[in-house]
């Protein structure tokens, strides 16, 4: 599971973790940003809080998660969890839906708040896909997704008020996940400033330390 601040890198980050361990990307946001554009009753529910940079409620995150975390594919390949849990409460929710298992490692991307808001203040996305871009590194056609050929914009909640509101709701209510993680002895805090490339490296270099023993192979699959 990868933890941080709004425009830590987390769906950047996840993508590129989904394609290295070749399993799949869970992203709450992502979840609601289909449900918004397919019209769904969760979609239109969440829609409001979502432009406002407001939470969506723990109950309907956790609905939505928990009905994807039971999928055939998650259960056989395992996961990577990006923007859930965000709240204490989803945590323990979290650990109910997932128990006897429990999360492998929790990933937190550190990355100081001045380039947070320079980074999604460069945002720009696909409406189709949700493929990231930045105003320095864009698709190579202006506006066209290099992916699926979408709609590259700005997301709907990237405007100054919005941020600001949901790293205000960062530090009350997700901060605290850091000690709850801590405690369970699954948190590793990586350094998630400098090229993406980097920073895939560090992470991937963190989770094999701990996922993997010496010949490469799971530990779950130690004898
Ligand atoms: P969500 O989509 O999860 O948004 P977020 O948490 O605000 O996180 P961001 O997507 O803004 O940041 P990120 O860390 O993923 O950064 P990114 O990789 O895009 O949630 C949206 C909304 O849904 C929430 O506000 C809430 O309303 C609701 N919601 C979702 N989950 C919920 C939950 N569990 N409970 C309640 N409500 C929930 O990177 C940002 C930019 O930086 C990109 O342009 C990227 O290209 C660039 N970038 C990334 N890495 C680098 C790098 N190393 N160097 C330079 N640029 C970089």
């Amino acid at each position: 599971m990868v933890l941080g601040k709004q425009g830590a890198g987390k769906g950047t980050q996840c993508v590129r973790l989904s394609h290295h361990y070749v399993v799949p990307h869970v992203s709450s946001g992502d979840m609601l940003r289909a449900a918004v554009k397919s019209r769904a009753e969760l979609g239109l529910r969440a829609q409001v809080l979502m432009d406002q940079g407001e939470l969506v409620s723990d109950e309907l995150i956790m609905e939505m998660v928990g009905q994807r975390l039971a999928q055939p594919d998650v259960r056989l390949r395992g996961f990577v969890l990006d923007g859930c849990p965000r709240t204490i409460t989803q945590a323990e929710m979290l650990d109910e839906l997932l128990a006897p298992e429990t999360l492998d490692l929790v990933i937190d991307l550190e990355v100081p708040t001045h380039l947070v808001l320079r980074r999604l203040a460069a945002r720009r996305v696909c409406v189709d896909c949700g493929t990231n871009y930045s105003v320095s590194s864009p698709p190579a056609l202006k506006g066209i997704c290099d992916v699926c050929g979408g709609e590259v914009v700005q997301r709907e909640d990237d405007t100054e008020e919005a941020i600001g509101r949901r790293l205000e709701l960062y530090e009350r209510q997700t901060a605290p996940l850091l000690h709850f993680y801590r405690r369970a002895n699954l948190l590793a805090i990586v350094n998630g400033t400098g090229a993406a490339d980097a920073v895939t490296r560090r992470v991937v270099r963190v989770i094999d330390e701990h996922l993997m023993d010496d010949r490469g192979r799971p530990r779950s699959e130690r004898a």
